[in-house]
């Protein structure tokens, strides 16, 4: 894909694309190297080959021209077409057809180490690929095109049109290990945090946006922004009136910030985080989120019991301190799960399922009490069942619908 309508890419030289603007992924080189297009107007004239004739034979060339009146032969020793100087006296009825069969054998023969001669001639992919990395470098880094992002962001003369759009195009680069990196020296991820606390509901949505982007996957972008107090500021942004697109990328970048990192599991524990996500199911219009929320604690949820054995001891200790379960009694996060199995997507349900059985050890009396529960799982039963018997009739032995179908039958199990 290409970003030729990004801000910040600068007007190509190259007739071929839109990826000399930033120097990085390779999958636009990928896309443009291998057929650089080469347009009418940049076809050479001098590239149209002509056959010059003089009175000697000469043997002509694959796609050479020749002038009008001169003598053209197919030399039957070698199969090449041979020209000079001279009337057309060529008749084909001369030859018989075992001449003329040999002729053109020969000719596809030559045809083929043209071909070698030509593919040895030109550089191989891999080297063009390389050249035009180089060219891509020199024009324009991700570096300098964030620096210049930044500055747009952070100027008090952009407007908030041009604001927004500076944090759009900085998502993209900070998905990048290295370039998220560069983003925190350059101050970027400090103006991002600044930007959750903005006035603005837009730019506090792609602010939000452009955090999550930096923390995915990142743990020195997310200590850094721990330190810079994120926690705090999306924590604010999820507890407190907000539009649906803000809270909903403050809970993206909420969730980048927690997953690995234990201790801001825990500071987000401390801060009553946990309780800030449970009241956005008393709150009207925030259903979209709902489905996030329950994936982001089951994912908690799992990374807390996958964290034995070869795990290093500090960071085992500071998994142990992330104290889930008391805060999920307390706050009866028992009962969400069973209420969001009327979803009607299969793929929420499927969630919902998930964090059910995760829960199972903990909630499992709560559940027992909970006669919609039951009544909800009986009916997921029977409509599995059909579909699963549907999907096996249609040659699909352990499809989707058949697994959905055995987590519901095991919790089931497990409640009686
Ligand atoms: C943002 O602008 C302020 C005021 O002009 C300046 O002091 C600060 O260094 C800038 N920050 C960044 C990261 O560019
Ligand atoms: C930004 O948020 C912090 C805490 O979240 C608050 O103390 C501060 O007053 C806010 N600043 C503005 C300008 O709203």
């Amino acid at each position: 894909y290409c970003h030729t309508t990004r801000a910040g890419c600068s007007p190509t030289p190259l007739p071929s694309s839109c990826c000399t603007c930033h120097g990085g992924e390779e999958s636009d080189i990928k896309d443009e190297g291998g057929n650089e297009p080469v347009t009418e107007d940049d076809a050479d004239p001098e590239d149209l080959e002509v056959f010059y004739p003089t009175d000697q034979w000469q043997t002509l060339r694959p796609g050479q021209a020749v002038p009008a009146g001169s003598h053209v032969r197919l030399n039957l020793q070698t199969g090449e077409r041979e020209a000079k100087l001279g009337k057309v006296d060529v008749n084909a009825n001369s030859f018989t057809s075992q001449e003329l069969k040999k002729a053109l054998a020969k000719m596809k023969e030559s045809e083929k180490a043209r071909e070698e001669e030509v593919r040895k001639k030109f550089r191989p992919i891999e080297q063009l690929k390389e050249e035009f990395e180089k060219l891509n470098m020199k024009m324009e880094t991700d570096y300098e095109i964030m620096v210049k992002l930044i500055s747009k962001f952070n100027s008090s003369a952009s407007t908030l049109d041009e604001k927004v759009a500076a944090l759009y195009d900085l998502e993209y680069y900070v998905h990048q290990v290295d370039n998220a990196k560069d983003f925190l020296s350059l101050g970027g991820l400090r103006l991002v945090i600044e930007g959750l606390n903005s006035s603005e509901a837009t730019l506090k949505e792609h602010a939000a946006f452009v955090l999550g982007a930096a923390l995915s996957s990142n743990p020195k972008v997310q200590i850094e922004a721990i330190e810079g107090g994120a926690l705090q500021k999306l924590l604010v942004i999820l507890a407190t009136e907000q539009p649906l697109a803000v809270r909903k990328k403050a809970l993206f970048a909420l969730s980048s910030m927690l997953r690995h990192f234990p201790y801001a599991q825990q500071q987000f524990l401390k801060l009553g985080g946990l309780q800030v996500l449970r009241s956005l199911f008393r709150q009207k219009g925030m259903e979209p989120l709902h489905v996030r929320v329950i994936t982001l604690l089951y994912d908690l949820i799992m990374e807390k019991d996958s964290q034995h054995g070869e795990q290093m001891e500090e960071k085992r200790q500071q998994y142990q301190q992330v104290r889930l379960v008391p805060a999920v009694l307390e706050q009866d996060w028992c009962a969400v799960g069973p209420r969001l199995l009327a979803l009607p997507e299969h793929d929420s349900r499927e969630k919902v399922l998930k964090l059910v059985a995760a829960l199972m050890a903990v909630c499992r009396e709560r559940y027992r009490g909970d006669p919609a529960l039951g009544t909800a799982l009986s009916l997921l039963r029977s409509e599995y069942e059909q579909l699963a018997a549907q999907e096996q009739q249609d040659g699909d032995m352990d499809g989707y619908f058949g697994e959905l179908l055995g987590s519901i039958n095991t919790i089931i199990q497990e409640l009686r």
